[in-house]
This record gives C-alpha cells, structure tokens and sequence, in this order.
C-alpha cells in the first residue's frame, strides 16, 4: 500500500494522517488516494503500448463522481451497468463516446438513454435483448452499436458468488446463439455489431483463465468473419484480482501482456473493464473501537462500521486487513472478532485478528476503495460513510456523511 505509509508510528493516506481525517470528518469514513487511483488507471493505459484500446473503469467498483472525475482526466473510458451509472459517469465529465454499457437487464429507458448518450457499445446478453435495443433504436431513428455478450465457458477459479463465465450463470449467451445473434445484428438497419464482449469473473489471480477466454472468443471472430461480420473491437471484461492478504496476482503489466499477445491482431480495439484492480487497493475505511467486549471464549472488539458499511466479509466470507491507525503497546492483546453495531450474526469486518485493542481505538479496514461505498446501505437506519479524497497533503470531503433528511426526508414529506 505505497499510498497508505506508515509515518512517525501512524498510518497516513498519502501525507494526510489517517487520525487527523478521522478527527476532522469523523468515522466510519471511506478514505481514497487519489494518486492510487491515477497510477493504477495509467499502469493499465501505459501497458498497452501501440495497441489501440481503451480501458474502461467499472464504475460500480466506486462510483464517486469525484473518483470517476479523476479517471475521466487521465481519459478513461467507463463500464456502466445501469443508467444511474451513465449519469454519474455524465456528471463527472465522462466521454460518453467510450462508454460501454454491460448488464443483463437493460430497461427501454435506460436504452433510449444510452442512444440518446452516444455511448460505445451496448452489451448484449440475450436475445430477448438485442431485439428490444433494435426497437428502441427504431423509435428512435437512430443506429445502436451492439456487441454480443459471449459466455466463454472457462472456470474463473473464484469465490462462486463473483465468477460470471460458466455455462450455468446467468451471464452472456453461448457462442453458438451468438453466431446468430451477430447475424441478425448484421442484418438489421437498426443494428450495427461493432464489438464481441466476454467478462469471466472478479478477483481472478491467475492468467489461464483469461487466455483460455480470449482463444473462444477469437475462433468466434474467425467465424463471424466467414459471414462477412467485421468487428471493430474486442471486450474482454474486468475481473483481475488484487492482493487482499496473501494472493499473488498478476501485475497489470502481464495481465495486459497476456491480452494483447493472446488477441494478437494490431489492428483490433481491445477494451477492458478493470474494476477492483484500479480502485480496490486506492482505499480504506476508517472505523472507531466503540466498546471492548469478552464473551466465555470470544474477544470483541464492537467498532462503529458494520456490514452496511463494508459487506464484503460478510457477503463472501472475504479476508481484509485490519489495523490499528496509531499502534501502541498498552491494551488488550487478543485474537479479536471485530464486529458492527448492525443486529445481525454475520455483521463482522475480520474474525480472529491479533491485535493490540483498546476502547476508541482507531482501525483501518485496508483495500477497501472497490465494493465498499457503493455496496453500502442504509440497513437499520445508519446513515452511509462520509467520503474523502487525499492527494499529497490535501485531504478534501466528496461525499458528506448522510443525515436524517437524507435518510428519511421524502417519507416524512409522504406522512398525512
Ligand atoms: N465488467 C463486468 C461485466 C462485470 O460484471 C464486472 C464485475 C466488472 C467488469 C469489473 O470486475 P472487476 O475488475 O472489479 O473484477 N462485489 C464483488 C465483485 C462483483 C463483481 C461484479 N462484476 C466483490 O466485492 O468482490
């Protein structure tokens, strides 16, 4: 975590110490790096050398307009699932031109939307699908760039939960039905296939998994070619992993390598959709030990963040690194559960971590910039974390903590 040092025994976001935010913004907070961000975003642009592509950031990793601002600069492009998404990336000064808009349930809304937009690509996952882009499209009088979503069928070798490209998830079509799709696309004025998208899972820590997808999208193309269907780009999904605790996953550099080698065809666009690997690791969430409690074999540690905060550990039994801001040696030294205000057994962000505790402690729960903020809710009534961005010595708010207006305004407007 090069953006998040240790300095004088404490640890900083960038040069801003993490106790200071604290104090100044209160907790739980979401504190990000903004230089975390850029250099991630620039390993993935830098590696592809000659290459044309276009990286497109996974907006719902985090969807802060001012994250998605920061990689907007350094000219990404976006994954958006949702047309909430597209608004925000819109907001954010986002190039809708290098959008692509992936999900297996677009609504005639959100369609009508992303045409109006001018995005990229819309990202089909089934027939049903493609038929309705082509009659918004109609209505419209307009021409909607398509790519069919293709399940590769590979086993992405990841938590169940979170891998998307096997036959028996929901995700994509097969290559068969693709083939045809692309020929219906071809064959409609309506339609223009400009792309062939595949997204095999998240967290992936390994390369074959990704190369073995490539090789049956690309004998796809060869097939399509032969029906005289020329694409203009290939998507290759998002899904390479971070290092949470002991993973090794491939740097970018490989990762990229890989694709490119794998693709091997100068001329073809590649897209990408990094989500984690650029904002994951760019991230923590800061919470306050609120109460030490001993059960007959259980150590607690009760702090002021709970699973509506930062589901992840609780959702998919995910590991995160969890320590103490300003380390000291009195307290209690225990292996502790360190668990949420929220009425739920399963509202914990670690179990069994040996630590050094006292009561109003400060903790950083680490690599918690991807799938923390935006999977946050309001469950029993908390408001959600206010949110930070730090760059060099500057620390400023781009999320305020929620207050009850917020929360419950407009029902309060709804009583009679
Ligand atoms: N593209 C598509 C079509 C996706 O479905 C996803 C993630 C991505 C790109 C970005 O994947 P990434 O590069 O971040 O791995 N909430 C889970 C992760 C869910 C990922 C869903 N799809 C977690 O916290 O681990």
């Amino acid at each position: 975590f090069i953006h998040f040092p240790w300095r004088d025994g404490e640890l900083h976001a960038e040069s801003v110490p993490l106790a200071w935010l604290a104090e100044e913004y209160g907790t739980p907070l979401y504190v990000y790096s903004e230089t975390a961000l850029r250099e991630r975003y620039r390993a993935f642009d830098q590696a592809f050398g000659s290459q044309p592509h276009t990286v497109c950031y996974a907006v719902k990793a985090n969807s802060n307009l001012s994250v998605l601002q920061a990689l907007a600069q350094e000219g990404a492009g976006f994954d958006i699932v949702s047309v909430g998404e597209l608004e925000r990336v819109l907001a954010a000064g986002g190039d809708p031109s290098r959008v692509v808009f992936s999900g297996v349930a677009k609504r005639h809304d959100e369609i009508a939307r992303a045409l109006e937009a001018g995005i990229k690509s819309l990202n089909v996952e089934s027939a049903a699908e493609l038929a309705r882009i082509a009659e918004v499209a109609q209505a419209h009088g307009v021409v909607a760039p398509v790519s069919v979503r293709v399940n590769p069928d590979v086993d992405a070798k990841t938590h169940p939960y979170i891998s998307t490209g096997l036959k028996e998830n929901k995700f994509g079509v097969d290559i068969a039905t693709a083939t045809q799709l692309y020929r219906e696309a071809a064959a409609h004025p309506h339609l223009q296939p400009v792309g062939l998208d595949c997204h095999i899972g998240s967290q992936l820590t390994e390369l074959t998994p990704f190369r073995d997808a490539v090789a049956r999208v690309m004998a796809l193309l060869d097939t399509l070619r032969q029906h005289d269907i020329t694409l203009h780009h290939l998507d290759l999904g998002g899904g390479l992993g971070v290092q949470y605790r002991d993973e090794q996953p491939p740097a970018i550099a490989d990762y990229v390598r890989t694709l490119v080698e794998a693709v091997s065809d100068p001329n073809m666009e590649i897209i990408i959709e990094p989500g984690r690997a650029i904002a994951a690791n760019a991230g923590v969430l800061l919470t306050r030990v609120e109460y030490l409690k001993h059960n007959e074999d259980h150590h607690f540690a009760i702090v002021d963040a709970g699973m509506n905060d930062l589901i992840r550990p609780a959702l998919y039994q995910a590991w995160q690194d969890i320590v103490p801001v300003q380390p000291h040696k009195t307290g209690t030294t225990a292996a502790w559960d360190i668990v949420g205000p929220v009425c739920e057994t399963g509202d914990f962000l670690g179990k069994g971590r040996e630590l050094t505790l006292q009561a109003q402690d400060l903790l950083a729960v680490m690599s918690a910039g991807a799938y923390g903020f935006t999977m946050a809710s309001n469950y029993n009534t908390r408001p959600r974390a206010a949110e930070v961005m730090v760059k060099g010595e500057h620390a400023r708010l781009i999320r305020p903590r929620e207050d009850w207006p917020m929360l419950f305004g407009s029902e309060a407007a709804c009583l009679r």
